[in-house]
């Protein structure tokens, strides 16, 4: 096949990580034939600098032109720091996931036999545990207005807002995981309080008979942060908005051991993108020490989603483990005898090279 990715590295990073990703795909195209072609795309703080536009036209029209986005990360502390700032480099994010209508965000997280004793948590409760969270992407209080200051500057504001077709439309394709899974879907809101947390419940309920062979629980969000780090193997698939999922993510992956390590595809209307689920970590930029795995993982998701080629991403995600089982691995997997960044991307993508599947 002959694929197009847009490649937006963004900040920090993202350019290193995005790097080993590429030295992995282009090892699995080379073993199966295919034919990558790569367009990169300015996004985030380095999109602002050049363009003054943290999601340039430009970039918008390479992605919607590409069967599939690489995405690294975004932000940059010097914007962080300063409250005041006009635009703002996550805007080129949001704006991304707005334009593209990548209204899921699909989260696996998934331990590793070889990294369990990396875990915080006990090895008895983290070791099987399999769960993926289907985050809605595009509503809530991420884009709803008005959002802003009073005219003083002593009152902010920002507003929640769900649509039901919004609504129904990722508790559908939350079914659809739930069915090819294991079959238990948990949603998590805060219908307690919220109003648009009820909306999502109503809906829900209404959308549930359609899927008979799903078992279906509600669980409140501070209820589900608790049983995520107690209990994670009771979980199989959890739909939940924009804000719980994001914070819900981050807690999932002390389960695996390391933030570095989990991936994730934002899918929708138009071209999907795969990204990790950290940050730009600035303080690692330039440094060669960052966790490239997160992206690697992502690569052989948008082979699973884009492509539709299961057996490359399985041979991705394979040499993944046999680099943790190699020992190959970086800093915050193993602070002794770490590899960098593109050491396991090299490592990685030999191993692809080598192998025979
Ligand atoms: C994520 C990130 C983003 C988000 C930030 C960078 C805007 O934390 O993808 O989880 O909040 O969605
Ligand atoms: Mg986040």
């Amino acid at each position: 096949m002959n694929f197009k990715i847009a490649v937006l590295s963004g900040d920090g990073i993202g350019p290193e990580i995005v790097d080993q990703a590429i030295k992995v795909i282009d090892s699995v195209c080379r073993k199966k034939g295919h034919r990558p072609e790569y367009r990169k795309g300015l996004v985030g703080a380095v999109a602002i600098d050049h363009t003054g536009d943290p999601y340039p036209e430009e970039t918008h029209r390479i992605c919607m032109e590409s069967d599939a986005v690489l995405f690294g990360a975004i932000g940059d502390p010097r914007f962080d720091n300063d409250p005041k700032a006009k635009v703002r480099p996550e805007k080129g994010l949001l704006e991304m996931r707005k334009k593209l209508g990548l209204y899921a965000n699909i989260r696996p997280v998934k331990t590793f036999p070889d990294l369990l004793h990396k875990s915080p948590l006990r090895k008895d409760l983290v070791e099987g545990a399999d769960f993926v969270t289907i985050r809605e992407l595009t509503g809530g209080i991420y884009f709803g207005k008005p959002q802003g200051r009073s005219e003083d500057g002593s009152i902010a504001y920002d507003t929640c807002v769900y649509h039901r077709y919004e609504i129904e439309r990722i508790c559908r394709l939350a079914f659809d995981f739930a069915m090819k899974r294991r079959n238990k879907l948990t949603m998590v809101d805060k219908a307690n309080v919220l109003a648009t947390s009820r909306l999502w419940r109503e809906t829900m309920q209404e959308i549930a008979p359609d899927y008979p062979g799903v078992d279906v629980e509600y669980m409140f969000v501070d209820n589900a942060a608790m049983q995520i780090i107690q209990w994670p193997k009771r979980f199989d698939v959890l739909v939940t908005e924009n804000m719980f999922g994001d914070i819900l993510t981050d807690e999932a992956s002390v389960i695996t051991g390391s933030l570095g390590l989990l991936p994730s595809a934002s899918i929708g209307l138009h071209t999907s993108v795969f990204e990790p689920i950290h940050g730009s970590y600035p303080q690692a930029a330039g440094k060669n020490i960052a966790n490239p795995l997160a992206t690697v993982l992502s690569a052989a998701l948008m082979f699973e989603y884009a492509f539709e080629l299961e057996p490359e991403a399985g041979i991705i995600r394979r040499a993944v483990e046999a680099s943790m089982n190699a020992g190959v691995v970086t800093r915050d997997i193993d602070s002794l005898k770490a590899a960098s960044t593109s050491e396991t991307g090299d490592w990685l993508g030999e191993w692809i090279d080598n192998s025979n599947m």
